[in-house]
């Protein structure tokens, strides 16, 4: 087998002999499954072994990914005051009733590190802080991390690979779910709404080669598609968009393991209304390496991160299907504000330039609603707990989901 075309590599940095070869390994392992799958792979698979197959996968190798150096920069990567401030609206839930913390899908363990440092100021050090990380190579790195920044606190760090974390269904879960930036790494199935029918798009091996291919859509995703509703296809010409029922069911497990306390979920999306609108006719697939965002999911399979927005309104139904109540739904930078990002900031003298300058500058970069404040969103779900929350005391957008 050949390796894999760089498509759109004009424009994208080049490739070393290493990262080649990986990306070729990962191409001839899709390669077997779409063969001994007939021909044909619904895209949500062709994600999923991109990422998460172990030794090949995104997330599964060895991939720097996050930071500078990787293909990204998460909010926890920018500066530790988004997981101080994230923390503060975690110990109110904890005041309220105890219990442990869990995070979903940890990245390099900075989020962890930094929510631990400002609970412990907070004098809310939850007696677990559980991590369920489906990553064996990114579990050792948060390892790693937590065993070096927080070592007194590093005892109370467990790594979980199932939802198992959340204690037996029976007991339920007391206390606090994180997840940043979880929900868009999740496998997305592709909808093609034409005039003459719903189709899915998936993944074909055509001359060696990784193509899209459609085929009609099967009951579950019409299902899916009913729930969206009517959409833009006027003119003969075509929708495009993302569904992901892997979405809904881990947040309906989630939801359903809680017995008080709540689930916080920032991402980037929008509510459905927004997703499905006539001018994001093309869908949300976005793709990331080194730094550069471009739209081909199937370039380089293994060595660029793949992501699609969230449909919050889906995982707000979700949420509520499983008995949560929405706790609050708000912008990222309302949600940083009401817990006092700008008050934590302030702790920074601004005459000392070389500390004050880079905590300003990744702030402004997590308010500003051209950069990540106003695309991020924050959404709650909660039972069992009677207090507005700290994040969504202003600014609540509950009402557009
Ligand atoms: C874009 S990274 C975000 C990392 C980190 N939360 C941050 O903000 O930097 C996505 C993370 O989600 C994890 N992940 C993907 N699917 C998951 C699932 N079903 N349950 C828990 N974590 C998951 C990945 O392994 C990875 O650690």
């Amino acid at each position: 087998m050949p390796t894999p075309p760089g498509r759109i590599s004009s424009g994208l940095p080049p490739l070393d002999d290493a990262a080649r070869a990986h990306a070729t390994r990962v191409y001839r392992h899709i390669c077997r499954h779409i063969e001994a799958s007939g021909g044909w792979i619904p895209f949500a698979v062709f994600m999923d072994l991109a990422l998460y197959t172990p030794g090949l996968g995104y997330y599964a190798a060895g991939a720097r990914k996050f930071g500078s150096e990787g293909d990204f920069v998460t909010a926890p990567e920018m500066t530790p005051l988004f997981g101080r401030t994230v923390a503060r609206q975690v110990a109110q839930v904890l005041e309220q009733v105890g219990g442990d913390v869990v995070e979903f899908g940890a990245g390099s363990g900075l989020l962890a590190a930094d929510m631990l440092d400002e609970l412990e100021r907070l004098g809310r050090l939850p007696a677990r802080y559980r991590i369920l990380e489906p990553s064996a190579e990114l579990a050792q790195r948060q390892q790693q991390l937590l065993r070096q920044r927080s070592p007194a606190m590093f005892g109370r760090v467990e790594w979980m690979a199932t939802l198992e974390c959340l204690g037996s269904p029976a007991a339920g879960f007391r206390g606090v779910v994180v997840a940043n930036e979880v929900l868009d790494a999740i496998p997305v199935h592709i909808l093609v709404w034409r005039r003459e029918g719903l189709f899915e798009r998936g993944v074909a091996l055509e001359d060696d080669a990784l193509v899209w291919q459609e085929r009609p859509a099967g009951q579950s995703l019409q299902a899916a598609a009913g729930r969206i509703g009517t959409v833009a296809t006027d003119a003969g010409l075509q929708y495009v968009s993302e569904v992901s029922p892997a979405t809904t069911a881990l947040v309906g497990s989630l939801a359903r393991g809680i017995d008080r306390g709540a689930v916080l979920l920032m991402d980037y999306g929008f509510p459905r209304a927004e997703y499905y609108h006539p001018q994001r006719r093309a869908g949300t697939l976005m793709c990331h390496y080194r730094h550069h965002a471009h739209d081909d999911a199937l370039f380089l399979p293994g060595l660029q991160d793949i992501t699609a927005h969230v449909d919050f309104t889906a995982v707000a139904e979700a949420g509520v299907d499983a008995g949560c109540r929405i706790a609050g739904y708000t912008t990222q930078a309302q949600f940083l504000i009401n817990c006092g990002i700008t008050e934590l900031l302030a702790h920074t003298p601004a005459e000392d330039i070389a500390a004050y300058l880079p905590q300003a500058t990744a702030v402004q970069k997590l308010l500003s609603p051209a950069e990540m404040g106003e695309l991020f969103k924050v959404l709650a779900l909660s039972r069992g707990i009677d207090v507005p929350l700290l994040g969504f005391v202003d600014g609540d957008r509950i009402g557009r989901l």
